[in-house]
């Protein structure tokens, strides 16, 4: 597309005349943006980009050995993964309120993104975000909107005082649409760009209640089942998020001569333009029957599947 390549270009020549030979720090989360900012980065400046990523032990199944494979194999971006789900784990030990569990994911996720940070010493002089025309003209936190208000969402900002950049914002002149476009255009997978918004805080808002190991399992195997049934579907674009919620909940079933005492798991599907408001999605019979059907037979532990049938407002799309 003549139109892509040509903000690339021009976004390309624009970057470097602004770092020079300086060296650029860039909070990699895997998500559209950062991702594209990550790619469009290693085009213009190569090895002045550091990006470091924060494993904070709450991402779907496999999440973090995909972004060091796209990422730190395949781009050869130097790539820092701060293995960090211990350090989380222990802090969210017994908190099941939904704003602690931000509160504290956010506050850790700073903490340890700043301890990186300084690791780069004085070499590193700006600071890469991957903030949105949207984000700009609203200047609220990047995921923005009315549910800013009523969820405390947390993505970058807020560093500490000592940690002073400059910022590069390629983006910044783009919507949610153009940025998978320039992302196609710098040969990012589709599993990268056309990816399903995920929230900062991960799974720790999809498993109501206590945050253990144990129930993270759970709660990743479930969701990929959910996923993988999903993506069969030759339209799953259409699907805005989806994904597993692990409930506090054990219900009776029957295996065999024996009864079982085990978890719930609801599944969510909405379709949505921008996450303001959401309808659930109508999932075909047999996507929903699979789903269930992989979830009861493949994940210890589960022994009910529901689907939430409740659209935003006055629900919102995660639970928590
Ligand atoms: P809700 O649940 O408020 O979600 O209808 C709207 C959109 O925002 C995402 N979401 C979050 N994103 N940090 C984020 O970065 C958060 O704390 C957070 N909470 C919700 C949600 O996945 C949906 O796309």
């Amino acid at each position: 597309d003549w139109e892509m390549s040509k903000f690339v270009e021009d976004t390309v020549n624009q970057v470097r005349a602004q770092v020079g030979n300086g060296h650029v720090l860039l909070g990699l989360s895997g998500g559209v943006d950062s991702s594209v900012v990550a790619a469009l980065l290693h085009k213009a400046i190569g090895k002045q980009l550091h990006c470091v990523y924060v494993d904070n032990g709450l991402m779907r199944y496999k999440e973090t050995e995909e972004i060091e494979d796209l990422f730190g194999r395949a781009f050869g971006i130097d790539l820092t993964v701060a293995h960090s789900g211990d350090l989380f784990l222990g802090k969210l030990a017994g908190i099941s309120d939904p704003e602690e569990k931000r509160k504290v994911i956010g506050g850790t996720f700073i903490e340890v993104f700043a301890d990186k940070a300084r690791g780069f010493g004085d070499t590193v002089k700006f600071l890469a975000q991957g903030t949105l025309y949207p984000d700009v003209i609203e200047s609220v936190s990047p995921i923005g909107g009315p549910s800013a208000t009523i969820k405390s969402h947390h993505n970058v900002g807020g560093l500490p005082e000592d940690l002073q950049f400059d910022l590069v914002e390629p983006l910044r002149e783009l919507f949610k649409d153009e940025v998978r476009e320039v992302g196609r255009e710098l040969g990012l997978p589709s599993y990268v760009v056309d990816r399903q918004p995920f929230p900062g805080p991960g799974l720790a808002v999809r498993i109501i209640g206590d945050i253990t190991p144990e129930r993270i399992e759970v709660l990743q195997q479930a969701d990929l089942r959910v996923r993988e049934e999903i993506m069969k579907m030759p339209n799953h674009l259409d699907v805005w998020q989806y994904f597993a919620v692990l409930l506090p909940i054990q219900t009776v079933g029957v295996m065999g001569d024996n009864r079982t005492y085990e978890s719930v798991v609801a599944v969510r599907a909405v379709e949505s333009r921008d996450g303001m408001t959401a309808d659930w999605y109508k999932l075909p019979y047999e996507v929903m029957d699979s789903i269930s059907n992989r979830i009861i037979n493949e994940v210890p532990g589960v022994n009910r599947v529901c689907y939430d049938i409740s659209s935003k407002p006055p629900s919102t799309i995660e639970w928590e």
